[in-house]
């Protein structure tokens, strides 16, 4: 059984010793990203602790490895072949991208957007320009991934794969008129990665946000109708410092006490510094926390060097929110993640 599973560009000095640790041998990488292997048993990745890498994952139903550009007809025989393959299957969405992330080839991202758009008519017309992020996070999706290595599809749900679009990765500029850093992006792609995991949360959302200066974040929240309280040491942004819905406390984050009574939706936590200081904050802040409120946390590498410490940073940190009482959601390694790696818990 064929499997592919992406592992960020960011990581290349590492890759190796993340497949040789669920002992995956013999990997070809397609692309920059993508590895494929075969196992007689499909790996389980929630399971395996260097899982914490991979941003996508997918076992192939089918595979044809050639070269694209250079086939005739190629969209053509590659339609027929998967409709004959999954005529039965009932699809909510076909979700198709090229295997080269970020700036892929224009001849393969053409032909991906092409290949979508065919796949699309055969399998679900009234579906064609659903929003992705109504996919139902258990339905089955077509995802295909393609590249000058070939075409690789699967059937399977966004959620076992991780992900709404094939490959896992929605693109989300740093760029928006309202944005004031990347970290802007980087919280929009969290919320995405969420809708995996259960519904958008409501605009009455109220956030606490740890490490808020110069403000990416809080813009972002803010533009999307949210309320927030934001706690740094360092000073906003002026272009959001007197906005309505924000309140700002120029504090150290260890110190501040939010006022009596107030309890927050969620909270966000962007901190640099130690990973475990930061998260001794956050739970410093659990009795100001709604129950089930959504805690979203940034794991910072920081000095950990090697897939080793890394792995032994994730998990003491996974252990000392258990013990803080916080229920785990999820997790994930984005595109505006870098070194660093994004946590989801729920409050109790
Ligand atoms: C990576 S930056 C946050 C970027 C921010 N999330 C954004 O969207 O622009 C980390 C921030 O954490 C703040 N920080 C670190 N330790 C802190 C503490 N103990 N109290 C308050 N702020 C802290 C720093 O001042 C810095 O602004």
């Amino acid at each position: 059984m064929q499997q592919i599973i992406r592992i960020s560009e960011g990581f290349a000095p590492l890759h190796e010793e993340i497949l040789a640790r669920p002992g995956i041998t013999a990997a070809k990488r397609l692309g920059l990203e993508y590895w494929l292997f075969s196992r007689d048993t499909p790996l389980d990745l929630a399971q395996a602790e260097a899982g914490l890498f991979v941003r996508w994952q997918m076992r192939i139903d089918h595979a044809w490895p050639c070269v694209p550009e250079k086939t005739i007809d190629f969209i053509e025989k590659a339609v027929t072949a998967l409709v004959r393959k999954f005529a039965t299957v009932p699809l909510q969405q076909v979700m198709v991208s090229p295997l080269l992330a970020g700036s892929p080839h224009p001849v393969y991202k053409k032909m991906a957007s092409q290949l979508q758009q065919r796949l699309r008519q055969e399998f679900c017309p009234p579906r064609a320009r659903m929003d992705p992020e109504e996919q139902d996070p258990e339905g089955l999706t077509l995802f295909v991934l393609l590249g000058k290595e070939g075409l690789f599809g699967a059937v399977a749900s966004p959620r076992s794969c991780r992900g709404f679009y094939a490959g896992g990765s929605k693109y989300i500029s740093h760029k928006a008129p309202h944005s004031i850093s990347r970290a802007g992006a980087k919280v929009a792609e969290a919320l995405h990665f969420l809708r995996l995991h259960g519904p958008a949360l409501p605009e009455t959302t109220h956030w606490l946000e740890l490490g808020a200066s110069p403000g990416g974040m809080t813009a972002e929240l803010l533009e999307r109708g949210f309320s927030v309280t934001a706690v740094d040491r360092a000073p906003l942004d002026a272009r959001i410092a007197s906005h309505p819905r924000l309140t700002f406390a120029a504090e150290n984050a260890l110190t501040y006490q939010p006022p009596r009574g107030m309890l927050y939706d969620a909270l966000l936590c962007d901190m640099n510094g130690s990973a475990e200081e930061a998260l001794a904050m956050v739970l410093s802040k659990r009795s100001s926390l709604r129950p089930g409120a959504l805690v979203i946390f940034t794991l910072k590498t920081h000095k950990a060097a090697g897939v080793e410490e890394i792995l032994a940073l994730h998990h003491r940190v996974l252990e000392q929110a258990r013990r803080g009482g916080l229920a785990w959601l999820a997790q994930t390694h984005l595109t505006y993640n870098r070194h660093e790696f994004t946590l989801f818990w729920s409050a109790p």
